[in-house]
């Protein structure tokens, strides 16, 4: 398939380009296009055929439902059986933006959509792009991150490319994303709003809007609970090198990992380290990479998955990482660096 790869300016869309890219998705053609959180992989969310083409561009098993992206509140009660006070309260906060919440599908939502089941994902991104190419687009926009099965999510465009070119229609390229991390996801079907991804909208911020929020279950370390969003119990990305976290004390985890290079480089082994703009000096390795800055915890969200992608690219045998347990971003981080380790933890 011949991918055409296209640049816009996020501040200066070029609306005839959004409006032909539009008509591609109403033909049932796959783009991928940049959000606040991840780059998507979008299709025509009501035509069956498109999300066939998204599961095969993807290699992804067609039991892992996908998001539904929308631009306008007047365009939820068409997919969803009923939009509660609740599910109402939170999309007027943070709507648009990162959190995706899940209800009882319509009709009209094809099971191929949902993966078969009964319930929907719905978002709306906030990003101009997004939210053009969705209008234009037929309105609904099955989307989900646009990798293949099995690596790190899209954080810019040069990713999509090296996963996607020539299995699908069109990327728009629109830069870097600003999070980094995938939306949070709720589930407002269940009895009590469970959150079931942890996202830069945090359990915290949810209360806030409308009181009781559990955390699935199927997300804490605990590997015998299932988890209930599909797509949590597929073996997650993991780096071609061992990737082990070590936590405690920033002095102790430095030091640590120093001891265990120095090791690694007596018995023949090469390893590199994920640090912080703050420690980066600090390491005695050949490889050291800064993913952020303590100081302000968006960068090290947002550097995550790219980091890991660049690791990918040398040839090396282990990856040290120091934790990062940030006090707002510091659950979703940790959710995606303890996956991408296998849990493999040394505290010190
Ligand atoms: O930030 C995001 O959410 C990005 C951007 C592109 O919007 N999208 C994204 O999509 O991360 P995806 O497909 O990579 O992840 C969607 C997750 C999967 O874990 C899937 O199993 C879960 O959402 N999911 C979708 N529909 C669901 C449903 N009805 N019930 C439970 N989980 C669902
Ligand atoms: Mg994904």
């Amino acid at each position: 398939m011949d991918t055409k790869v296209l640049t816009i300016e996020e501040h200066q869309i070029n609306r005839e380009f959004i409006q032909q890219a539009g008509k591609f998705l109403k033909e049932g053609k796959s783009i991928a296009f940049p959000t606040e959180t991840v780059y998507g992989l979008g299709g025509n969310a009501l035509d069956p055929h498109a999300s066939a083409k998204i599961y095969e561009a993807k290699g992804r098993p067609s039991d892992n439902p996908l998001i539904i992206h929308i631009a306008d509140m007047d365009d939820l009660p068409y997919i969803v059986k009923e939009v509660s006070e609740q599910a109402k309260a939170l999309a007027k906060t943070f709507w648009p933006g990162p959190l995706t919440m899940i209800f009882k599908k319509s009709d009209v939502v094809p099971y191929e959509t949902t993966g078969g089941l009964e319930t929907v994902a719905v978002r709306m991104p906030n990003h101009p792009i997004a939210l053009e190419l969705i209008r234009q687009g037929g309105k609904y926009v099955a989307a989900p991150s646009a990798n293949t099965s099995g690596r790190p999510s899209p954080t810019c465009a040069k990713h999509v490319i090296e996963d996607l070119k020539g299995r699908v229609d069109v990327i728009i390229d629109g830069g870097d994303v600003g999070i980094g991390l995938e939306s949070t996801i709720i589930d407002m079907s269940a009895e009590v709003p469970t959150i079931l991804r942890p996202g830069a909208i945090t359990q915290e911020m949810l209360q806030q809007v409308i009181g009781d929020v559990l955390v699935d279950p199927g997300l804490q370390v605990d590997k015998h609970t299932k988890p209930k969003a599909p797509g949590m119990k597929y073996k997650h990305y993991a780096p071609k090198a061992e990737l082990i976290i070590i936590e405690g004390e920033i002095d102790k985890v430095v030091e640590t990992i120093n001891q265990m290079v120095l090791k690694d480089k007596k018995d023949g082994k090469k390893s590199g380290v994920i640090g912080t703009d703050d420690t980066i000096h600090l390491y005695q390795s050949q490889v050291v990479k800064s993913i952020g800055t303590r100081k302000k915890e968006e960068t090290i969200a947002k550097h995550l998955y790219g980091v890991l992608r660049e690791f990918d690219e040398i040839d090396i045998d282990r990856i040290y990482s120091e934790s990062f347990k940030t006090p707002k971003l510091g659950q979703a981080i940790m959710n995606r660096l303890l996956k991408a380790a296998g849990h493999h933890v040394i505290k010190v």
